[in-house]
């Protein structure tokens, strides 16, 4: 089966095709991201409306290039998936329409993919890891540890009540004066610095595996402006003490949730730590996690970073897998702004707009 995938949720446009095969395995024939990183950066963030109409521009060329890359003809396409969600619904409607429109061209099944589980489903992709497993999702938009039983059946076990984490390393960027986006440059920066200077560690030690980073943000606000004009040793030493707090505050939280897979599962359960998501890419995070999943006898898995960040390969391989179970949707399939991995689950106390 040769799926043609579409990611528009956010601010990469992207298309990929990738092969399911018999037994199991997922290949990926080609893999196209077109970033419109540059079109936002001036503004410090994404913005709604130059997103959706940037997917307008590039997809059709992104679609064709992801053919051409693979080698393949409309007519070796076996069915097309798109995010329909979560995300910005602009950019979701582009997406949603133009897997429709190909699907009903060629006479093949559409299939609407939930962006959270193609993250949650790219394990199986990269390292062909079986269920179940706990997914850690740190990106820009989202924060959650969420348990990955099947296709289609998740538990949800931690959130953000506030900022994501990825939203957490943008903001203090912006207010120490670095570029667009952030995570890299505090990285950066906190290389030459040293981490002196004191900032909360929100919700650690809390029962519920939950984030708040809205406390740290205001506390690193604080200290910026004690000590304007910041020079740039200020600024490194900021970035490595906001760094060093995320760390704590992430193998914290993980290693609650790490504990909560494990009550519900049962100590034979397969123990894999799946992390996706931009913020994956940071080393210090990466060690955190490391220390605190051999602390819980976990094995940490993290596919490569064009695979964990945004991509159209992790949507076609979820289209892959619901195909292979026979779920596909109809040509009335919507565009959903929200839409949690598990509707389940109870919401974060004090949880605003985060899914
Ligand atoms: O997954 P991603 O590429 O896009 C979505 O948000 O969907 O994640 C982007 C986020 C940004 O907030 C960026 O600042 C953060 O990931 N990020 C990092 C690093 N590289 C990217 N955060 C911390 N350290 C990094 N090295
Ligand atoms: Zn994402």
């Amino acid at each position: 089966m040769t799926v043609l995938g579409i990611e528009t949720s956010c601010d990469e446009t992207a298309a990929a095709l990738v092969r399911r095969h018999p037994d199991g395995r997922g290949e990926i024939l080609s893999n196209v991201v077109r970033s419109q990183l540059d079109l936002h950066a001036v503004y410090g963030g994404v913005v709604p409306e130059i997103a959706a109409r940037a997917h307008v521009e590039l997809l059709d060329a992104a679609i064709l290039q992801a053919l051409a890359e693979a080698g393949l003809g409309f007519d070796e396409i076996d069915a097309v998936a798109a995010t329909a969600g979560p995300g910005l619904v602009g950019g979701l409607i582009v997406g949603v329409t133009m897997g429709k429109a190909v699907a009903l061209g060629l006479g093949v099944p559409f299939i609407a993919v939930n962006h959270l589980e193609a993250h949650a489903l790219t394990a199986g992709l990269t390292d062909g890891l079986g269920f179940p497993y706990l997914l850690l999702l740190v990106s820009g938009g989202h924060t959650q540890t969420v348990i990955v039983k099947d296709v289609g059946a998740y538990e949800r076990l931690g959130t953000t009540l506030d900022d994501a984490l990825g939203e957490a390393f943008d903001k203090a960027a912006k207010l120490l004066g670095l570029a667009y986006p952030g995570g890299p440059e505090i990285e950066r920066q906190a290389a030459r610095g040293r981490a002196t200077v004191k900032l909360p560690r929100p919700m650690l030690g809390r029962e519920e595996p939950h984030f708040s980073l809205a406390g740290l943000k205001t506390a690193l606000r604080h200290e910026a402006l004690a000590r304007a004009p910041l020079g740039e040793q200020d600024i490194a030493d900021l970035a490595a003490s906001f760094q060093e707090a995320v760390a704590d505050i992430v193998s914290d939280r993980t290693g609650r949730a790490l504990e909560f897979y494990t009550e519900r599962l049962g100590a034979g359960a397969q123990r894999a730590l799946v992390v996706a998501g931009g913020v994956a890419a940071n080393q210090r995070i990466k060690a955190a996690l490391e220390t605190v999943v051999a602390k819980h006898g976990f094995r940490l898995v993290v596919p490569p970073p064009v695979l964990c960040t945004d991509n159209a390969a992790m949507i076609a391989w979820a289209g892959a897998m619901r195909l292979a179970r026979g779920l596909t949707d109809d040509l009335a399939a919507p565009a959903r702004a929200r839409w949690p991995l598990d509707p389940a689950a109870p919401p974060a106390l004090g949880a605003g707009v985060k899914a």
